[in-house]
């Protein structure tokens, strides 16, 4: 897996990266993280747990990345990682390692995986959490107002308590139990830059949690 450094990106070794992983006392991987500050400040919350911020597009993540690599005295933090992957292709090395994935106001392909239950990228989420290890996505709900973005133009809205199970069937298809559909809270945008670009009064956002269940038993890979 490769280290993104500003903008260039430094392959790390596997004994490296696992180690780093056993390390750990949490690892929380947030895909689609963006900028990376929001991966960043809850690094710098729990220097004990890694956080590996995830993105396709490395631009965006070049400012944090750079900055998370110096020394401490200089807004270093080095328990914050990024990588240019995909939701529906990430790292392999992390296969499984992952106590918790994040999604905070995600778009574009990774919207319509959370909210649809695209089969590639709630897979590709899955594979990163341990059996037992969460989901959490957060979703602004406001975009579905007219008018709405030729991205999710037939996609419906996700509904707290998910009424008529759509949602749970398209998760569990993925290996994953969806646990709840609620109203999101400020707790789950206090670190999204996109929430405070967003921030409307009214603006309204949901919360998505799943959990990995257990492989059925006798169940192969
Ligand atoms: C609105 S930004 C949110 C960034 C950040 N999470 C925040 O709250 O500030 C949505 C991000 O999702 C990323 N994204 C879109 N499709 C993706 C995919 N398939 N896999 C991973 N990230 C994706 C985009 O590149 C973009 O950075």
């Amino acid at each position: 897996m490769d280290l993104l450094v500003g903008r260039e990106r430094r392959p790390l070794d596997d004994a490296e990266v696992e180690a780093a992983l056993d390390a750990a006392a949490v690892v929380v991987v947030d895909v689609g993280t963006g900028d990376g500050r929001g991966a960043y400040r809850l690094a710098q919350q729990h220097p004990d747990w890694l956080v590996i911020g995830i993105d396709p597009a490395a631009e965006r993540m070049a400012d944090t990345a750079r900055k998370a690599q110096r020394k401490p005295s200089r807004g270093g933090c080095p328990n914050v990682w990024f990588c240019v992957a995909s939701a529906e292709a990430p790292p392999p090395i992390l296969s499984g390692r992952a106590h918790r994935v994040d999604v905070v106001l995600p778009w574009s392909s990774l919207l319509r995986g959370v909210v649809r239950g695209d089969r590639g990228v709630l897979t590709g989420l899955c594979g990163l959490l341990r059996t037992d290890g969460e989901l959490t996505a957060v979703v602004g709900t406001d975009i579905w107002r007219p008018p709405v973005p030729t991205d999710i133009v037939g996609l419906d809205q996700p509904r707290p308590g998910d009424p008529d199970g759509t949602l749970a069937a398209a998760y569990r298809a993925a290996g994953l139990e969806l646990t709840g559909v609620s109203p999101a809270g400020a707790d789950e945008l206090a670190r999204s830059t996109w929430a405070r670009r967003l921030a409307a009064p009214g603006e309204r956002f949901v919360l998505i949690t799943a959990r990995r269940a257990a492989p059925a038993a006798g169940a192969v890979g």
